[in-house]
């Protein structure tokens, strides 16, 4: 599958973050857990040399468990303070005060031996688009100020949004672009629902997801569609039209409509916990 999706103006947007991270000492990352990898800038770890690193595994309740914990460790291992969250929540964003502190202690204790007391830590929010930056900037900050450019790296005013004594938002977050070129990177975005639907084929994309979710966690369909676990995608995917109704006259398989149910059922969690890429690949 061959998808086309080029957000532009990258050089400038790279440009704009650049100065953006120039005023803030933590960054606040949001990744997708089930996609940890593919959500994430390539360029981010450039950008943000010499800065405080946290990463948030964003809508961990849709992740598997399991790779939740194994993404932490791959991203602890690499120097960032991870906290697995659902920022719909507030409740999973209670630790972020306490590892902010921690995540920006060298500097703290800086400050603190040239004799400024108390300056608050500046952070910036950044990530690439539906990974749930407003929903975190409003969980978190608790009223709404996050609101979104639609360019990726574009920031408009530079307000500070005050916290508390300690900490500092910078009110707009950074929007950044996912590695788009890379096809699987794309696919997967795709799945999560972070590319326009209007230029995805959903059957192709549901053949996909159903290859998928047979090697790795085989009972997924059977379980909600009662389809048979060692059928081919595309006998699995015309189980799924029949046993759900989707049908076209004629009595005939709605292949996209069954494609469109499952993906819909995936992206919501009615599948289950399931992440699609994993640290040892
Ligand atoms: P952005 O600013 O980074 O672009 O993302 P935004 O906050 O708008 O969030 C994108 C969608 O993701 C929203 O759904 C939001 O509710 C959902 N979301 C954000 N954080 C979480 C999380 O931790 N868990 C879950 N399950 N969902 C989360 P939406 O407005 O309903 O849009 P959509 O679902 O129609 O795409």
């Amino acid at each position: 599958m061959n998808i086309q999706w080029y957000p532009g103006h990258m050089t400038k947007a790279k440009r704009a973050m650049k100065e953006d991270i120039k005023l803030i000492d933590l960054i606040i990352e949001l990744v997708d857990a089930r996609v940890p990898l593919s959500s994430r800038n390539p360029d981010i770890d450039e950008l943000g040399a010499g800065k405080s690193r946290i990463v948030l595994l964003n809508k961990s309740d849709l992740g598997d468990e399991k790779y939740n914990n194994a993404w932490a460790k791959y991203f602890q291992e690499r120097g960032c303070y991870v906290i697995k969250v659902d920022s719909r929540n507030k409740g999973t964003l209670k630790q972020i005060g306490g590892l902010v502190q921690e995540a920006c202690r060298e500097k703290i204790e800086r400050d603190r031996r040239r004799g400024i007391m108390n300056r608050p830590v500046r952070a910036m929010v950044v990530g690439i688009p539906n990974v749930g930056k407003s929903t975190f900037i409003n969980s978190f900050a608790g009223k709404a100020c996050a609101k979104t450019g639609n360019k990726p790296g574009v920031t408009k005013g530079n307000q500070w949004i005050r916290l508390n004594k300690t900490l500092e938002l910078l009110d707009t977050p950074g929007i950044l672009w996912p590695r788009f070129e890379d096809q699987q990177v794309g696919l997967r975005l795709a799945l999560i629902g972070s590319i326009n639907d209007q230029i995805l084929n959903k059957d192709e994309l549901a053949m996909e997801l159903i290859a998928f979710l047979k090697d790795h966690y085989p009972n997924a369909l059977p379980e909600r569609y009662d389809t048979e676990e060692k059928a081919e995608a595309a006998e699995i995917l015309s189980q799924i039209a029949k046993n759900r109704g989707c049908l076209v006259k004629g009595g005939e398989p709605d292949f996209e409509k069954a494609a469109r149910l499952l993906i819909d059922d995936f992206r919501s969690g009615r599948l289950g916990r399931i992440t699609l890429e994993f640290p040892e690949e």
